[in-house]
């Protein structure tokens, strides 16, 4: 048999004292070499070198990284690939493609990876290989897909299926609208695919309202099939469809599951046939590679979606073969522990030029903050570097218009990946030109800045002088020296939309490996969730609630008061 990864295939030993040490001493090394960067101006090292685009940029198939707009040189770099090695990124890597529990608070494998394995390369949990099952189940869905998307499969009342509704929150939700919205070109436009999550009834409300019951497919999607948000939804969507098609007989026709819990999904009352399933290995925010990505399926077709998961493959074989000079998402993760770690930054923003991306950045929100928004390390002990960054972002040029003016000339050191296509897919007059005109001088404006010589200077040719310039010049004035990823790819085809995704994917697993924190449990999620289901009875008891704290209890007994409760 051939082995999972043919080149991790001796793996290397997880993290040890040994590591700990060696990256403390890489990790020192970078500290002080931040002490002479502080300083350094981003126009100077333009300046000094003409070939700077050349040596601080690398390309992997059809997506380009210029990160030449780094507070960054050569020495960097070296000292950055010190700590990945320091970390055993690499070795941890291989652990993950392995199979190996490296989730070791759930202590699940962690194996996104398998999902999109396209070289079927055996991968062993618990001593039996993966890729049968994996293969099994999206042979399954293919089937599903491709009888909907044909009209073969008939609502109860014998009509064709017009409109799907994915039932789903987190990364049941945000992967599938990220994508499907992204991949809109790629649509079936008679085959609608609307999202509810929220358990805010105005949700389903308002999307049941643009349906019909007969021609209505429901797909709940979630990974327990417990999830509060998700069941009460799914609960209210079947109410629905009984009150409309008065039939118990109709859910199976109408109703579909995604999800690891079969006990859960019968009891519901979907027939088995209609689950497709997934395994505790996916974490819930990489899972739009597995069942959960039905919803994206049915929207893009078979061909398309495996082809998006072929692009995640290309990025992940790109991941673990490619020295770290070249590896996107090893370079794009210790950008980001730079300007985290040392320069003090606490967020970073996800610029995509490309309206189909629109909720890239949201996606990106749980990924990496549901994955990195840790506090201590693997083995417990309170972390002593800061971790994962506030994640955030809105497509350009909308967010030239919001918030970056704070970016240009504000307090906050804010670093930001600019995306954008070379080739749009609506090729409107000037649209696209403008678009990128945008999306390069922006990272221009930011690096340059204006310095107080050149605002003068513009501000005299205007016929500014005296006092008058005086006043205004200090507004005019740019810092510059904001760091940025330039991020440009040709199309936004399902190969390039899967290669980006898994890129980040992988960006986060390499910071998180180098903070040495479980990046993917979701613990912090828990406390919140106990509380609201304690609250819960207390909304509908007559008594006046007393058992919190005076702010939570004066809340609900205001809310209760103002009811007339
Ligand atoms: O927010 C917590 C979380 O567990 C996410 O990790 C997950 O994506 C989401 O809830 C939904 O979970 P499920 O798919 O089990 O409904």
């Amino acid at each position: 048999m051939t082995p999972a990864v043919t080149l991790w295939n001796v793996l290397q030993p997880s993290f040890s004292l040994l590591d700990l040490m060696a990256n403390t001493a890489a990790w020192d090394a970078l500290k002080a070499h931040y002490e002479q960067m502080a300083s350094v101006q981003m126009r100077d090292l333009f300046a000094g070198d003409g070939e700077r685009f050349a040596k601080f940029s690398t390309s992997f198939d059809d997506i380009l990284l210029d990160y030449s707009k780094n507070i960054v040189t050569e020495e960097t770099l070296e000292l950055f690939e010190k700590v990945v090695d320091a970390a055993n990124v690499k070795g941890e890597a291989a652990r993950m493609f392995s199979g190996e529990k490296i989730n070791a608070t759930e202590k699940r494998a962690v194996l996104h990876v398998a999902l999109r394995n396209q070289s079927n390369t055996p991968i062993l949990v618990d001593g039996s290989d993966v890729m049968p099952e994996v293969n099994e189940v999206l042979a399954k869905i293919k089937v599903f897909v491709e009888s909907v998307r044909s009209g073969e499969w008939k609502g109860f009342t014998g009509k064709t299926i017009t409109d799907v509704v994915n039932l789903g929150i987190g990364g049941s939700d945000l992967g599938p609208v990220m994508i499907t919205e992204a991949l809109k070109p790629y649509c079936k436009r008679d085959l609608k695919v609307h999202f509810v999550s929220n358990v805010d009834g105005t949700h389903i409300a308002e999307v049941l309202k643009l349906v019909d019951a007969e021609t209505t497919l429901f797909l709940i999607a979630s990974k327990t099939f417990t999830t509060q948000e998700t069941m009460t939804n799914a609960a209210s969507a079947k109410a629905w469809l009984l009150e409309n098609l008065k039939d118990p007989a109709a859910v199976a026709k109408h109703f579909a599951a995604l999800s690891t819990n079969g006990k859960a999904v019968s009891e519901f009352g979907i027939d088995v046939k209609n689950m497709f399933g997934f395994w505790d290995w996916v974490g819930g925010r990489y899972s739009s590679w597995s069942a959960i990505g039905t919803s994206i399926a049915l929207a893009i077709g078979w061909e398309n979606f495996t082809e998006f998961l072929g692009g995640a493959h290309a990025m992940d074989k790109h991941f673990i073969e490619t020295p770290f000079k070249d590896n996107l998402p090893m370079l794009l993760a210790m950008m980001g522990i730079w300007y985290g770690n040392f320069f003090g930054a606490e967020s970073h923003a996800i610029l995509p030029y490309d309206q189909y991306m629109h909720r890239f950045p949201a996606y990106f929100q749980q990924g990496d903050m549901e994955s990195n928004g840790k506090r201590v390390q693997r083995d417990g002990k309170p972390v002593t570097v800061s971790t994962g960054p506030i994640i955030w972002g809105e497509p350009g040029t909308n967010g030239q218009h919001a918030f970056y003016q704070l970016m240009h000339q504000g307090t906050k050191l804010i670093p930001a990946d600019f995306i954008a296509p070379v080739f749009t897919q609506n090729p409107i007059g000037d649209h696209h030109p403008i678009l990128l005109s945008n999306f390069f001088a922006q990272t221009e404006a930011l690096m340059k800045g204006k310095t107080e010589a050149e605002a003068e200077a513009e501000l005299k040719k205007g016929g500014l002088d005296g006092e008058e310039l005086a006043s205004l010049l200090p507004h005019k004035v740019f810092p510059g020296n904001k760091p940025t990823n330039s991020i440009m790819f040709d199309r936004l085809t399902p190969a390039t939309l899967g290669k980006l995704i898994a890129m980040y994917e992988h960006k986060i697993f390499v910071q998180g490996i180098v903070w040495n924190i479980n990046s993917f449990d979701q613990w912090g999620v828990e406390l919140g969730k106990q509380l609201a289901k304690a609250i819960l009875p207390e909304l509908v008891s007559a008594d006046k609630v007393t058992s919190h704290d005076s702010s939570t209890n004066g809340l609900i007994n205001h809310y209760k008061t103002r009811k007339g409760q």
